[in-house]
């Protein structure tokens, strides 16, 4: 599958997000350690600002409205309208700079990455998806279209770590069951989440399913859940306490 304009319509799809996706604290805890001890932050792709440390000054960027909008609600500083690509900063203007589950929605990776780094004079944190490791969450087997859409969207991470100037460190983060930021894996161990429509509307890659796709997906798994099917061969993930 080729995905030309992997750009996701959060303005149109968009409103529910912050409620689906908050700041996990165990994830905080990873992001926070690789911030060290910078004390001015960029957020690039901030959304409504899920992992912002708030006790460093933050500058956040997002290129949607209606994303920008669900920042207010939670208290966080206002974001300016603008993109990875084209960042509105002088060179090295911050300690250091974020990218949480964002990257895979640039239309040109390398050049918002030269960008970041162009006004970064520390750390660059960039939160991510293997896509050589989607073959290990059970959905593969349940929405096999959905993951050909992640592996066509996602960026290898040799090719972040090449575009950053290739010394950077790959830290795998562990999922814990009751993730509150609900992105796909984070209901490994709660299948039933992702018979909720208001849930699927936080995870873009639904969006770019064919018509109908989607339901057919969702009553495959609805069945197998019904059935005992899913129970019998991934129900262990139900009771373990991270992945
Ligand atoms: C999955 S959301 C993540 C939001 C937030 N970082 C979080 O962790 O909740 C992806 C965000 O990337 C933004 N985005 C899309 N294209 C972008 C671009 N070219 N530059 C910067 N951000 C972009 C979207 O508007 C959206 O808010």
């Amino acid at each position: 599958m080729q995905i030309d304009n992997p750009a996701f319509d959060y303005d149109r799809l968009g409103h529910s997000y912050a409620g689906y996706r908050q700041t996990d604290p165990h994830i905080a805890a990873f992001v926070n350690r690789a911030l060290g001890g910078a004390q001015t932050i960029l957020n690039v792709g901030a959304g409504a600002g899920s992992y912002e440390p708030s006790d460093r000054y933050i500058v956040a960027v997002e290129p949607s409205s209606v994303m920008r909008a669900q920042r207010i609600a939670k208290g966080k500083v206002p974001a300016i309208n603008a993109k990875a690509e084209l960042l509105p900063f002088d060179d090295n203007t911050f300690d250091a700079a974020m990218a949480m589950l964002t990257v895979h929605h640039w239309p040109n990776l390398e050049k918002g990455l030269r960008e970041v780094r162009r006004v970064t004079r520390g750390q660059i944190v960039i939160m991510t998806y293997d896509p050589a490791a989607l073959d290990v969450f059970w959905n593969v087997r349940y929405f096999p279209e959905l993951i050909d859409v992640e592996r066509a969207r996602y960026p290898a991470i040799d090719r972040i770590q090449q575009a950053l100037g290739g010394s950077g460190e790959v830290v795998p983060v562990s999922i814990p069951l009751q993730c509150v930021d609900g992105f796909q894996e984070a209901f490994y161990g709660r299948p039933e989440a992702f018979l909720h429509r208001e849930v699927r509307k936080a995870q873009s890659a639904w969006g770019f399913l064919a018509p109908g796709l989607e339901d057919e997906l969702v009553e495959r798994l609805s069945e197998a859940l019904l059935s005992g099917a899913w129970d019998r061969e991934f129900g262990h993930y139900r009771k373990a306490p991270s992945k």
